[in-house]
């Protein structure tokens, strides 16, 4: 075994596809470093009298082998690379003693110094691996490396922190989905796309508040106000992106909630393919769950929503461009969230009333959902058409129509957005 050292360690990257990886101990140790080995393509073998449940599992499935013993000498026969942590300070060292003979590169959870490789904190960003060691045993300090490894991952995936190829993304467009407002709840690498961007076209839903960290340079266009001149404004729009990709841009489509959910970013999406551009598509969080659950309600509940349907309610139901089966969805028991409805809810809840929903059904309209100016207004389906006026509920707004509505009371204010 090695004597005390403080030779720095030498760090490299184990291609372990097909190679056999032996790990002793099937607790914690084990369940926290087996996913990364599996994801390597690891030949594992368990040497364990007892694991826990998820390790089980990963035997059950097939990712592992699993021998339910004790470590016996041999064990490391044709092993690339052993794991020793098991409770068994004597199994431990048993095993530890063989990987030295073998000339096996083993890593002990209970003794760094008796180890001959350690493991690092490690993390991902977009194809990169980061590995952070502290430098020898007795520096060795695993929080610290992981709160390294967290600080990089961290600022790669927010664009806090970018390698200069970063900075320069190709140029292409990407749909990102910002979510329902709340500048958290975009996904990280919608984040961390935006903070890449040269361009960003962004509409008036979702995290605008986001587009006032960007830096100077980055042009930010308000869908809004992009002038049609002979076309549509969506074509507008789509020519807007088309344009700023053939100037060799980096552009950010930002839109609010998911780009899918009446968001018209497949129009956008075949627009751009028809020029021959490529995008990448960054779902987002659709208002239609995230708005209803930030003001306590679930848009289904065990015993009393089985479905959830999301309407759009931009046209009543008697229109005829209306694409809605209202009749159809009057019968159904679960939950109805409509997104645009606003202006049309006294009609909509009339043709719901009137194919045969009960009046007294609950309906909640939360306004600008996950924001400051939050609010939430409760009626029933009787009810909504005044109340809406009343309380002078303005866009955007998700309305919830059902039993859910009324399911959670949150008196006590625990429940957070
Ligand atoms: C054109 S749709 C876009 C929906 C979006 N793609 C999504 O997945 O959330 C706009 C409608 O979404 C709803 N909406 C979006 N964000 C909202 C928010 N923060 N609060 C309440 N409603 C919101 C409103 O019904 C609004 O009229």
């Amino acid at each position: 075994m090695a004597e005390h050292d403080d030779h720095p360690a030498y760090p490299v990257g184990l291609r372990l596809n097909g190679r056999r990886v032996v790990v002793v101990g099937g607790g914690q140790v084990a369940q926290r470093r087996l996913p990364a080995l599996i994801a390597a393509g690891a030949d594992i073998t368990l040497v364990s009298p007892s694991a826990t449940a998820s390790v089980e599992a990963m035997a059950d499935t097939g990712e592992i082998r699993w021998e339910r013993r004790r470590y016996q000498d041999g064990d490391l026969a044709d092993t690339w690379y052993a794991l020793v942590a098991s409770s068994d300070a004597a199994a431990n060292d048993a095993a530890s003693a063989e990987a030295e003979r073998t000339r096996t590169w083993c890593v002990r959870s209970d003794d760094a110094e008796a180890a001959t490789a350690w493991t690092p904190a490690t993390g991902r960003s977009e194809g990169i691996t980061i590995a952070v060691l502290t430098t020898t045993s007795q520096g060795r300090d695993p929080r610290h490396s992981a709160a390294v490894r967290d600080a990089i991952v961290e600022g790669l995936r927010d664009g806090t922190l970018a390698a200069p190829h970063h900075r320069t993304r190709a140029p292409g467009v990407a749909l990102v989905g910002g979510g329902p407002g709340d500048p958290d709840l975009i996904t990280v690498r919608g984040r961390r796309l935006l903070a890449e961007a040269d361009v960003v076209i962004a509409d008036r839903l979702g995290p605008r508040d986001l587009l006032d960290e960007l830096p100077p340079h980055v042009e930010v266009i308000d869908a809004a106000k992009i002038p049609y001149g002979r076309y549509m404004a969506q074509e507008a729009i789509n020519q807007a992106l088309i344009d700023h990709v053939k100037a060799g841009k980096s552009v950010v489509r930002l839109k609010g909630g998911d780009p899918f959910v009446f968001g018209r970013g497949m129009e956008e999406a075949q627009a751009l393919a028809a020029e021959g551009i490529a995008c990448t598509v960054v779902p987002g969080i659709s208002s239609s769950i995230s708005v209803p659950g930030a003001a306590g309600i679930p848009v289904t509940h065990r015993g009393v929503a089985h479905e959830f349907t999301v309407v759009s309610g931009h046209v009543a139901p008697d229109d005829p461009r209306s694409l809605v089966d209202w009749e159809a969805l009057a019968r159904l028991r679960g939950t109805l969230v409509l997104l645009m409805a606003v202006d049309k809810i006294g009609a909509i809840a009339r043709a719901l009333i009137t194919h045969g929903k009960s009046p007294d059904t609950p309906v909640a309209l939360v306004q600008e959902g996950t924001t400051a100016a939050q609010r939430r207004v409760d009626a029933t389906l009787a009810t909504v058409g005044e109340r809406v006026v009343a309380e002078e509920v303005r866009p955007p707004a998700v309305i919830v129509i059902g039993d859910v509505v009324g399911v959670v009371t949150d008196p006590a204010g625990l429940l957070e957005g």
